[in-house]
């Protein structure tokens, strides 16, 4: 990993990694004195001030600056709302499974897997030739099998196999797992053809078992549900955004991604509801000259990589859809870079055009790049009408907008008029299905059959749902079309959607933050996140020089001015050495540290320059709070207070 502070790979790296995490209880697997199950985290003290800082940053980013509604909704769902959103028939993964074991795999990562490695694997021998030559010349009377590097025509397929992945069906990926023979993992048993599997946990609502729910794998079904009742709220008017943040569950078919794929966890989701003809963005404007790394459809598609591109030029030249979805990724970039998500490691890819779910017209994840590859943390959907569309058809309830036009519009309307009393006289019982099936005609078949009945004085008609003809004459039923002044319509909005995996982004962090301290004289190598200020887990430690009732008492008055200031801090008068008390504090990523001394004023003391000032009494818990609130930096309070030396430290001690 080559922009990791760490020179190791990223196995290494990762177990590092994980090691501090669950060493200083950020992460604890959940039921760990009963072996655990696996993908279940729980978030230990600083893992749960971490989610707090994150969440609270995104309520601030999105919920309070882009003016949304923020909801929060059961993640027991009744079947009926996840039947209508197509989750029982349509959300599942393709899984196979051990033929012998039973054991089961996620077929798309399997391949994955197989072909990332395939492909490391010949880079790796390629340049050890290159390194070697004479090395590798195959010794003609030895058996040993020299492995050889891939034909092109091989590497080419396998990367083009690796880009269009999650275009493959379930035949599509049987047929890959067997032409490149994968089997199963660690047993290398034969492996059965994909099959699908929901991934929702399924429940009972009440004793009778007759009420059938799931948990809700998402949360944006709760606002798509309250979505007449929140327009209303928003004066009938459009765009406007709800948001939500809370509980998803999904079954996972293998989490074996550490708490990058958990089967429980939060997410914080948006939905934007706008007119589908008009997608523009009126804060579009603020941030089109920013520049991000996209990976366009076409790119992925020809193997290339992912491209530096003006928000603007994206959504102008038609690779990101529109404006709103433009103004979306932008956000979300400012958002994930703001938490301290390195810029250079992250990058919004559009998905291919079968990956996109069955309801999206366009769609970007972010990804963030970490030891386990480039990772979506955040999907950014349009969703178009589908969702408000499904719910209307299911409940019976109009989800609709209405818009009002500027100047009354001359609109085409037919008029389908059954003349039920002849319809009586001629069909008896039949008049009334007949009737309904006329009414119910479109606009292509009433103009047919208003023609034929011009033309021929008759014309057969068939009702579909009964199989009926019958012989219609032109007095049975007037077709018209006329020209009428209307001054506005209904019509279903269309959803933009940013849905945002918080344990992702939150695990991206901490690698992205993570380096390694080298060992100074009398010092071990430490490790450090690099967290900014508004994320660390609590902002400042506090603690005395030296074990002496004075200085406890002082640093115990500090402690308690800066909780009266809302900056969380921690009190540490266990007497340890101060180089131990400071590596214990840079280890969980607190960015700063007050120490008390015999003197008027303290030093406060930065984690990643490990400078010190000395501030005076009265001024210290603004100086902390704004440094946590990233109101001021800390090159201004260097700047602006005394430097205090290494030499004058030891003269302290
Ligand atoms: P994947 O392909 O990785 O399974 P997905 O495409 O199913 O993810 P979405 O349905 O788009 O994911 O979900 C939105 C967000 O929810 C994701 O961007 C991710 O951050 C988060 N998420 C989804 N599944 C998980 C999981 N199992 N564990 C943690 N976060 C998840
Ligand atoms: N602020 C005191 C020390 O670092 O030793």
């Amino acid at each position: 990993m080559a922009t990791t502070d760490v020179a190791m790979n990223r196995e290494a790296f990762k177990t590092l990694v994980k090691n501090t995490l669950e060493r200083r209880l950020f992460y604890i697997p959940s039921y760990k004195i009963y072996g655990g199950v696996a993908g279940f985290y729980d978030y230990g003290p600083w893992g749960c001030q971490v989610e707090t800082n994150v969440l609270n940053l995104w309520r601030q980013h999105f919920v309070m600056e882009e003016d949304m509604w923020e909801i929060r909704c059961p993640c027991v769902t009744p079947e009926v709302v996840l039947k209508a959103s197509g989750h029982v028939d349509k959300f599942t993964d393709l899984m196979v499974k051990d033929l012998k074991l039973g054991s089961c795999f996620r077929a798309d990562h399997l391949l994955k897997d197989f072909l990332t490695k395939a492909l490391e694997d010949d880079a790796r021998l390629v340049a050890e030739r290159a390194a070697a030559p004479q090395a590798v010349v195959p010794d003609r009377k030895s058996k040993k099998n020299v492995a050889e590097p891939l034909t092109p025509e091989q590497k080419l397929r396998m990367q083009s196999d690796l880009a269009g992945l999650d275009e493959f069906s379930g035949p599509e990926l049987g047929e890959k797992i067997k032409a490149y023979s994968i089997k199963a993992p660690e047993s290398g048993n034969d492996l059965s053809d994909p099959y699908p599997f929901n991934l929702m946990f399924s429940t009972q609502i009440g004793p009778t078992g007759t009420l059938h729910g799931y948990m809700r794998p998402e949360t944006a079904q709760g606002i798509f549900v309250n979505f007449r009742d929140l327009y209303y709220e928003s004066g009938n008017k459009l765009p406007f955004a709800a948001a939500q943040i809370g509980s998803a569950y999904r079954n996972e078919i293998a989490p074996r991604q550490g708490p990058m794929r958990v089967r429980e966890f939060t997410m914080a989701e948006i939905e934007h509801f706008v007119n589908p003809d008009d997608k523009s963005h009126p804060k579009f404007k603020s941030v089109e000259n920013l520049v991000v790394y996209l990976f366009p459809r076409a790119e992925q598609m020809a193997l290339r990589d992912h491209v530096e591109m003006r928000i603007g030029d994206a959504v102008a030249q038609g690779i990101v859809d529109n404006e709103t979805l433009g103004y979306f990724i932008a956000r979300t970039y400012l958002f994930l870079t703001k938490l301290g998500i390195d810029k250079k490691r992250l990058r919004f890819r559009q998905h291919l055009a079968n990956e996109m779910a069955h309801y999206a017209q366009d769609c970007w994840d972010a990804e963030i790049e970490c030891s386990y590859g480039w990772f979506e943390c955040v999907g950014c959907a349009d969703r178009s009408a589908y969702d408000l569309k499904a719910h209307t058809a299911k409940s019976g309830q109009e989800l609709t907008a209405y818009e009002s036009f500027a100047e009354p519009k001359d609109v085409v309307q037919l008029t389908i008029v059954p003349n039920k009393k002849v319809l009586g006289k001629e069909f008896r019982r039949d008049q009334k299905i007949l009737s309904e099936s006329l009414e119910a005609m479109n606009r292509e078949e009433a103009l047919a059959l208003k023609a034929k009945l011009e033309e021929k004085e008759k014309a057969t008609y068939k009702v579909c749902s009964t199989g009926q003809e019958f012989t219609l004459t032109k007095e049975m039923v007037a077709i018209e079309e006329k020209v009428v002044k209307t001054h506005g319509r209904n019509f279903t909005p269309s959803v933009i959607e940013p849905s945002f995996g918080i344990g992702r982004i939150m695990y991206c962090l901490y690698e992205h933050c993570f380096y390694l301290r080298p060992a100074v004289p009398g010092e071990q190598v430490s490790s450090v996140f690099r967290f900014p200020p508004i994320v660390a887990p609590i902002k400042c430690t506090v603690f005395p020089l030296m074990q002496r009732e004075v200085l406890n008492v002082k640093s115990k008055a500090m402690s308690n001015g800066l909780t009266r200031a809302g900056v969380s801090n921690k009190l540490d008068i266990t007497g340890r050495s101060i180089g131990k008390r400071y590596a214990r504090t840079d280890e969980v990523g607190i960015p700063f540290a007050i120490t008390v001394d015999f003197d008027e004023g303290v030093t406060v003391r930065e984690r990643d320059s490990k400078q010190q000032v000395r501030i005076p009494d009265a001024e210290v818990v603004d100086v902390v709070r704004d440094l946590s609130n990233g109101t001021v930096v800390w090159e201004d309070v260097a700047a602006k207070y005394k430097l205090v030396t290494v030499a004058e430290i030891e003269a302290e001690l």
